[in-house]
C-alpha cells in the first residue's frame, strides 16, 4: 500500500509508545515502573464524575454544537477572563478533543507551505510533527539546563527569517518543569512585536506550579498582543481528566470560527457527556485540586534529590507541571557488560530493559543528553525507582 508523503514528515509520539511498552511488559508480569505517561495518577474529582455519570442518565449522549455545549463555551470564556486578566466572550472560545486538537487545528488554519514556526527546546513531543503534518517547518531554538531551561528571548529573536510566522510556549513545561517569568515573557512580547508574529500558549498545566510561583501568561505582560496569542488549554491535567479528551482554544473570534469550520470537516466534536464533566471542573475551578499540589510538591522534591544524588546525573528542583528533566549527559559513554551507553534513547531502552523503569529519553523532546521522569505516580514508586536507577548506574562502568 503506498502511503501519502506527509506520513514520512512524522513517527508515532515517543511518549505514547513508551507507555505502551511499559504496559506491554507489565501485562507479561514483569513488574515495572512506568514513570514515563504524562498523566496524573489522581482521579477527577468526584462532582467531575457526579456530573459525568448525570449527563449520561439525562441523555446527553447526542450531537451538540461542532464548537462545544454552550454553556462549556460560556463557562471557559469567564475562566480565561478570570486567568488571563482580559474580557473573553464565548465567540472566541472553542471545545476541542483535548489540547492536541487544539493545536493541530490552530495549526492547520494559520499555516502555508514553508512557513516557520519557532519551536522553544525541549518541547512537547507533538508541536513538531504537528506543524510539519500542516505543512510548515518546525524552527527548534534550545533553552539550557544550566538556566533552569528559561527561554532564549535573544535565540529567539535571531532565529526568526521572513518566512517565521509565529512561536510556541508552553509554560508550565513538558517536558522541564521551567515556568516562565514575567520578564522573560515581555522580552518575548517586544520580538513578537517587532517581527509581527504570533504567539500560540499551551498554559495547559496553568495550575500546577510550586513554591507560591504564579503562573504567568504573555497575556499578562503584553495584553495589546491579545489578537496574536491563541491559547490552547485543557482539563486533562489541572483536573486529571486525561481520558475526557477535552481541550479548548482561545483566540479572536474569526480564527475561531476558522477552527471550528476544520473540527466540523473532521472530528465534529469530543463526546457530549465529557463536556458536561469538563463543564463542572471548569465551574468548580482549579482550587479543587488543590490537595494534589501538596502530594505533587513531595514527590518532586524527592525525586529530583534522589536522581540529582546519583554521580552522573544532574537535575534541579523544576517549578511546575510533574516532570524531572534529568541530565544525563554524565552516563554516556560509560558500558553496562558489552553495551556502550551511546546515547540518552539507548539509556532508556536499557533502564526499561535492566532497571524496569520506564522513562522518555529527552531526544524525543528535541533534547538529547536528558531523560524525562514523571512523578505523577505514586511515592512508593518513585522510591522503587530511584533505587533501581541507583543500582543501575552503579552497574555501568566508565
Ligand atoms: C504540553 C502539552 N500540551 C498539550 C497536551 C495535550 O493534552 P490533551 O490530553 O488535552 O490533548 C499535553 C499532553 O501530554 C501536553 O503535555
Amino acid at each position: 500500500m503506498k502511503l501519502a508523503a506527509r506520513l514520512g514528515a512524522i513517527a508515532p509520539s515517543a511518549t505514547v509508545a513508551m507507555t505502551a511498552r511499559a504496559k506491554a511488559m507489565a501485562a507479561a508480569g514483569v513488574d515495572v515502573v512506568s514513570l514515563s505517561a504524562g498523566e496524573p495518577d489522581f482521579a477527577p474529582p468526584d462532582l467531575v464524575q457526579e456530573a459525568t455519570i448525570a449527563a449520561l442518565r439525562a441523555g446527553h449522549v447526542g450531537y451538540t454544537s461542532v464548537g462545544g455545549l454552550p454553556a462549556l463555551r460560556d463557562a471557559a470564556a469567564r475562566w480565561f477572563s478570570r486567568l488571563y486578566g482580559v474580557p473573553f466572550e464565548a465567540a472566541q472560545v472553542a471545545v476541542t478533543v483535548g489540547g492536541k486538537e487544539a493545536l493541530a487545528l490552530l495549526f492547520a488554519a494559520l499555516l502555508d507551505p514553508g512557513d516557520e514556526v519557532i519551536v522553544p527546546a525541549p518541547y512537547w513531543v507533538s508541536y513538531p510533527a504537528q506543524i510539519r503534518l500542516a505543512g510548515g517547518a518546525p524552527v527548534t531554538v534550545p533553552t539550557r539546563a544550566d538556566r533552569g531551561f528559561a527561554l532564549d528571548v535573544e535565540a529567539i529573536a535571531r532565529a526568526c527569517t521572513e518566512r517565521t510566522r509565529g512561536v510556541v510556549i508552553n509554560s508550565p513545561n513538558n517536558p522541564s518543569g521551567a515556568v516562565y517569568d514575567r520578564e522573560t515573557l515581555a522580552e518575548l512580547a517586544e520580538v513578537v512585536r517587532a517581527k509581527d508574529l504570533w504567539v500560540i500558549t499551551d498554559d495547559i498545566y496553568s495550575a500546577l506550579t510550586y513554591d507560591g510561583r504564579p503562573f504567568a501568561s504573555l497575556l499578562h505582560v503584553a495584553p495589546d498582543l491579545r489578537d496574536r496569542c491563541f491559547i490552547v488549554h485543557g482539563v486533562a491535567k489541572n483536573w486529571g481528566m486525561t481520558g475526557y479528551r477535552v481541550g479548548f482554544l482561545g483566540a479572536p473570534a474569526a480564527l475561531v470560527r476558522a477552527c471550528v469550520t476544520l473540527a466540523g470537516q473532521s472530528t465534529t466534536h469530543t463526546a457530549t457527556f465529557s463536556q458536561y464533566g469538563a463543564l463542572a471542573a471548569v465551574e468548580a475551578g482549579e482550587g479543587v485540586v488543590a490537595d494534589w499540589l501538596v502530594a505533587f510538591d513531595a514527590r518532586r522534591r524527592r525525586l529530583t534529590a534522589g536522581l540529582d544524588a546519583l554521580d552522573g546525573v544532574s537535575c534541579a528542583l523544576p517549578g511546575g507541571a510533574f516532570y524531572v528533566f534529568a541530565d544525563v549527559r554524565g552516563l554516556l559513554g560509560r558500558r553496562l557488560g558489552a553495551d556502550l551507553v551511546a546515547d540518552d534513547v539507548q539509556l532508556a531502552e536499557l533502564l526499561l530493559e535492566e532497571a524496569h523503569v520506564a522513562i522518555v529519553p529527552g531526544s524525543a523532546f528535541g533534547m538529547p543528553g536528558f531523560l524525562r521522569f514523571s512523578y505523577a505516580a505514586s511515592m512508593e514508586a518513585l522510591e522503587t525507582a530511584i533505587a533501581r536507577v541507583g543500582a543501575f548506574v552503579g552497574r555501568l562502568a566508565p
